[in-house]
């Protein structure tokens, strides 16, 4: 999906996000948690183009009527399509939902293969095509291993441009943290997810906060259960994208969408004061030893559309052992996807 901005009542001077082979169902949840205040992710007036391969045009006019009939005040237009000349021209924002799908008991290095090569040809089209400026979100799995393949296939772009959604793990870990609390999610913050989004992900506490009757506490001394925390709770988190796919035969959609709401939201407009997120970034710098030619998930804060890591948080051997993990399962998705790409 493409955003182009737009200002009202002119074609000029449009932010376009581009759904790249869009999953109908996602641009539906897309649009329910987006178009919400008809801001769509940004608060500005957009066009909004979707890409999409040539079988499920016929599904994506549905998409289209669906959008239209929605009358969301700062959606200009919608532009269906299956050709990336024009799903990726000029565009400000693409948020790559789609990739070959994973079914029920897959792992996500068994999608690589198929998904090197999309994630490459989408990453030189959008190094033709797109603005320099434009911000990616890859979404579609393995979201880190594309992310890369993607901006390593779009050498015109900055690396800091790319991202990858690893906010909907983040937003399961301070779900179950509220959960457990008996708070409302609001209350829990600091969370981080580093790593892969795969089961190899570490999602960790250590630096959360809780507020609790209007204190606000460690998440430790919030939950006050330990075991729970080094284990179920990191489980869960882990393997929530599976059980979700058990459960529906579908991979999660609406929390997907929602999540990249909140991560397209904080590239514009910023993460909240004394607040962090975590996205999938280019390890590039990092003050964690973790290998720099990866797309690792991060502590991120974010203010005038530029994201900073989160340096120098004290990281303990739990947290090393389960870092690194997650850091050598990227290494190998890495190095099989070059390993792919130079066959
Ligand atoms: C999720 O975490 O829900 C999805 O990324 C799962 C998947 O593989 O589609």
């Amino acid at each position: 999906m493409a955003l182009t901005q737009r200002t009202r009542g002119q074609r000029a001077a449009c932010r376009r996000p581009t759904g790249v082979l869009t999953r109908g169902e996602y641009v539906i949840s897309l649009m329910r948690h987006g178009g919400k205040n008809a801001a769509l992710f940004t608060g500005f007036p957009i066009i909004l183009v979707l890409l999409d391969i040539p079988p499920m045009l016929p599904v994506l006019d549905g998409v289209v009527m669906e959008l239209q009939d929605c009358a969301l005040p700062l959606l200009m237009e919608v532009i269906p399509t299956d050709k990336v000349e024009v799903g990726f021209k000029d565009i400000d924002a693409a948020i790559l939902v789609g990739s070959m799908p994973r079914k029920e008991g897959m792992e996500r290095k068994d999608l690589l293969k198929a998904n090197v090569a999309i994630f490459k040809t989408q990453g030189a089209a959008l190094d033709k095509f797109a603005k320099k400026t434009v911000k990616v979100v890859v979404v579609g799995n393995p979201a880190n291993t594309n992310c890369l393949i993607a901006s390593k296939s779009a050498p015109s772009i900055p690396k800091e441009n790319f991202s990858c959604l690893t906010r909907l793990d983040h937003n399961r870990a301070s779900s179950q943290v509220a959960m457990r609390c008996g708070v409302s999610s609001d209350k829990v913050k600091n969370v981080i997810i580093w790593g892969n989004h795969s089961s190899t992900q570490y999602p960790d506490v250590h630096h959360a906060k809780v507020t609790v009757s209007g204190a606000e506490k460690p998440a430790y001394d919030a939950v006050k259960d330990e075991a729970w925390l080094r284990g179920d709770f990191i489980s869960t988190v882990q393997l929530r994208g599976a059980a979700v796919i058990k459960a529906r035969k579908l991979s999660s959609a609406m929390s997907a969408a929602k999540a990249i709401c909140d991560h397209v939201r904080d590239i514009w407009f910023g993460t909240k004061e004394g607040e962090f997120i975590s996205m999938g970034v280019y390890a590039a710098g990092n003050s964690y030893g973790i290998p720099e030619d990866l797309i690792y998930s991060f502590p991120i804060e974010i203010k005038n559309q530029t994201w900073k890591m989160v340096d120098g948080l004290p990281i303990n051997d739990f947290s090393r052992g389960k870092m690194d993990a997650t850091a050598a399962e990227l290494v190998e998705e890495r190095d099989t996807a070059l390993d792919f790409l130079s066959q």
